[in-house]
């Protein structure tokens, strides 16, 4: 297994052009579920996450050709099967999402629950819901959901209790091929979610209010193929944008949505580093002296993104004072504290709640991801260490962040990825 090495306490400078949203991107590929014509997707990051998506999609039988740029083109003519199997499922959760569209297409799906993960239980009661309000009969049987929806799918009104974002992406894409009206109440009101309704609607969908709480789609008979650009990765340019105002430096992120990350820009500014923006740019400044303490609290978009949470955590620990991080989307989301501590950093979990105690520096050490955006903080922290630090389970990394020790690279970062003895 390989391993990042970072020489960190050298300040970043240089320019990164960021990729498509991971988010996005493996729950647009699910679209080629839907129709008999090509699905031809650009700026698709080249990930480990969109290789399992693909991966998936081949065994239900979707000609999947993603060669070394990042265009994907995706053509499921006639699927050969309409089971999704464990051992392709439990390699990556939203990979469960395949469920809607088989059925929504060929009204019976097979598809193996996705489990538990690192960050939390993340049940999947509201995805079942969902499709059980559009008609669907469940079944569960040794750890698969049994669906059918004989004659098909039917519109109905469908009320989230509360703000989820792959059981809203689930229901567009189900609800897309329902007879009748369908409306969503307490709609997930993220970017990628709007990302994936513009996708269908240029595939000939109904759907309207996309990125508000209150979607409505009238279903179809039938969509055609597309040609779809993913939106930019707003967490991957969050990642480093906060690299760049914990170890320092001046990086410019290119191909961007500043828009997406209203959230996260004040408070940067707020911590003393210098944000200057305009619609696909942004560029972070930060000098000497030490961050301003800042409290933060995740919430579902247009909140502060949770995907942040661990990355804005690295950052704080060099503040000069104390400061409150509440996760509030996520019961585990907190890993990365005793990894963090390991590198000097002062931080007290209680619940939902970390309090954060500003050190003057981290010093490297060999440390573990235990997650996706877990590991970005401590590429974060090891950037803004005095020596070296060896990260270890980098497959966590290579799930969500194409090229992180390229493109880290280019700014001056003295990063490598070596062989884990
Ligand atoms: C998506 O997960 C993202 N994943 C996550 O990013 C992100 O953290 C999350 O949204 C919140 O923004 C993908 O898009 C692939 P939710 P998702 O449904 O859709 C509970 C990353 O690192 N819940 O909005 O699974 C759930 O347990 C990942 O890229 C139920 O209880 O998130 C959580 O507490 C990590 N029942 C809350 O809702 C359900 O049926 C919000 O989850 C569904 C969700």
């Amino acid at each position: 297994m390989d391993k990042i090495v970072i020489e960190g306490g050298f300040p970043l400078n240089g320019e990164i052009r960021i990729s498509g949203a991971k988010n996005s991107a493996i729950k647009l590929m699910a679209v080629c579920l839907l129709t008999d014509e090509p699905v031809t997707l650009t700026n698709m990051p080249r990930l480990r996450d969109t290789r399992s998506m693909a991966g998936l999609l081949r065994h239900l039988g979707v000609e999947v050709d993603a060669g070394e740029s990042d265009v994907m083109r995706l053509h499921g003519p006639k699927l050969s099967s309409t089971t999704a199997p464990y051992d392709l499922v439990r390699k990556m959760r939203a990979s469960f999402n395949v469920l809607g569209p088989i059925l929504a297409r060929h009204h019976a799906a097979k598809v193996s629950l996705p489990g538990g993960c690192a960050i939390g239980a993340r049940p999947v009661d509201l995805h079942l819901k969902a499709l059980e309000s559009l008609g669907a009969k469940i079944e569960l049987e040794e750890g698969y959901v049994i669906a059918s929806a004989k004659g098909g799918l039917v519109g109905a009104e469908i009320t989230f209790p509360f703000v989820t974002v792959g059981a809203t992406e689930h229901a567009m894409l189900a609800a897309v091929l329902a007879k009748g009206e369908t409306v969503l109440y307490n709609a997930a009101r993220e970017p990628e979610i709007v990302d994936l309704a513009n996708c269908l609607n240029a595939m000939g969908a109904k759907i309207s209010g996309a990125g508000r709480s209150e979607v409505r789609i009238e279903g179809v008979k039938s969509l055609s193929g597309v040609e779809h650009s993913v939106v930019p990765d707003r967490i991957e340019a969050g990642t480093y944008a906060l690299a760049a105002a914990t170890a320092g430096g001046s990086v410019r992120l290119r191909n961007i949505r500043s828009d997406h990350l209203g959230a996260l820009w004040p408070l940067i500014a707020q911590a003393g580093a210098k944000v200057s923006l305009d619609e696909t740019t942004v560029l972070i400044e930060r000098g000497g002296g030490r961050p301003k303490p800042v409290d933060v609290d995740t919430m579902a978009y247009p909140g502060f993104p949770t995907d942040l949470q661990a990355q804005f955590m690295a950052f704080m620990c060099l503040a000069d004072g104390v400061s409150i991080v509440r996760e509030n989307i996520f019961e585990n989301r907190f890993m990365h504290c005793p990894e963090l501590a390991r590198m000097g950093a002062d931080i007290t979990v209680t619940g939902r709640e970390a309090i954060v105690r500003g050190v003057k520096e981290f010093r490297g050490a060999p440390v573990m991801a235990t997650d996706l955006r877990a590991s970005a903080c401590l590429i974060n922290a090891g950037l803004a260490a005095r020596g070296e630090t060896h990260i270890s389970r980098v497959y966590h990394l290579d799930r969500g962040f194409e090229q992180i020790e390229v493109k880290l690279g280019q700014c001056g970062a003295r990063i490598s990825r070596q062989a884990d003895d």
